[in-house]
């Protein structure tokens, strides 16, 4: 999977200016940071997430923000200047460059199911964190964006891929980890107009990113919505929040 930084920034854009809900304060709910926290980000991204819980402590952390993928690196080291964050391109399926006990924080933000063996880098995760140490895991749940996967299915006659944030792996880190609960966000995003809407749809199949391998017919898609605005979309996401 290789995200891009426009379709990354244009889908989080989208969701910002078009939703009910900020995922980002969900996000920063469940991880509940204070200060003087070391925190591991698997999958960082741009490392926006990052930047947000250093402004939220003040700066009293510091934060260790992985990703594969090394254009999405630079963009976030070029964002954080004067950020206690240190990037380093690692995969999931990597051994972390990381000491044993040093995190007292791990969190995953739409990336963790990318990891090709899930227990290896679960293994990895209870490596570093401290003892006691929390685990959050951020990813679409299956019945995510239901409204959109049935204009795609009616355009093309292909169902979406169901989610990599599947059951299997919830369940796998609620079994794997103490004390871990699910928590759900529900964010309706409405499009007002059908560029909005098309714009969305194109960033989300950009096949830069290589997470489907097809791409619907746009012209067909613009013809099923064309008379359904404002039309909404509802996200939903799941936070796997587990102590190690
Ligand atoms: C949807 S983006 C999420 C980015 C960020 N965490 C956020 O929530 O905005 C998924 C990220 O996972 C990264 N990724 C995909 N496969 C990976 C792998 N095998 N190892 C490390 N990172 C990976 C991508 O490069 C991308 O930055």
């Amino acid at each position: 999977m290789k995200e891009t930084v426009d379709s990354l920034s244009s889908r989080l854009n989208t969701h910002e200016q078009y939703g009910t809900a900020s995922y980002a304060t969900f996000l920063w709910r469940c991880l509940a940071v204070h200060p003087g926290m070391n925190i591991l980000d698997l999958g960082c991204g741009e490392g926006k997430f990052d930047r947000l819980i250093v402004d939220s402590l003040d700066k009293d952390c510091n934060i260790v923000a992985t990703d594969k993928d090394k254009t999405l690196l630079d963009k976030a080291v070029r964002d954080s200047a004067g950020y206690p964050i240190t990037y380093m391109e690692v995969d999931f399926d990597q051994v972390l460059p990381l000491g044993d006990h040093c995190m007292h924080l791990v969190f995953s933000s739409f990336a963790f199911y990318y990891a090709a063996d899930v227990k290896f880098t679960l293994s990895e995760i209870k490596r570093v964190l401290v003892p006691g140490g929390k685990l959050v895991v951020f990813g679409p749940l299956s019945t995510n964006k239901r409204e959109f996967k049935e204009v795609i299915l009616q355009a093309t006659g292909i169902e979406m891929p169901s989610n990599k944030f599947s059951p299997d792996i919830t369940d796998y880190l609620i079994e794997a980890c103490h004390r871990a609960e699910i928590k759900v966000f529900r964010n309706l995003l409405t499009f007002p107009d059908l560029t909005t809407f098309m714009d969305y749809t194109r960033a989300t199949f950009d096949p830069k990113r290589g997470v489907f391998d097809f791409e619907p017919d746009y012209q067909k898609v613009a013809e099923i919505v064309a008379d359904k605005f404002p039309f909404t979309v509802t996200k939903v996401v799941g936070a796997v929040i587990a102590q190690v």
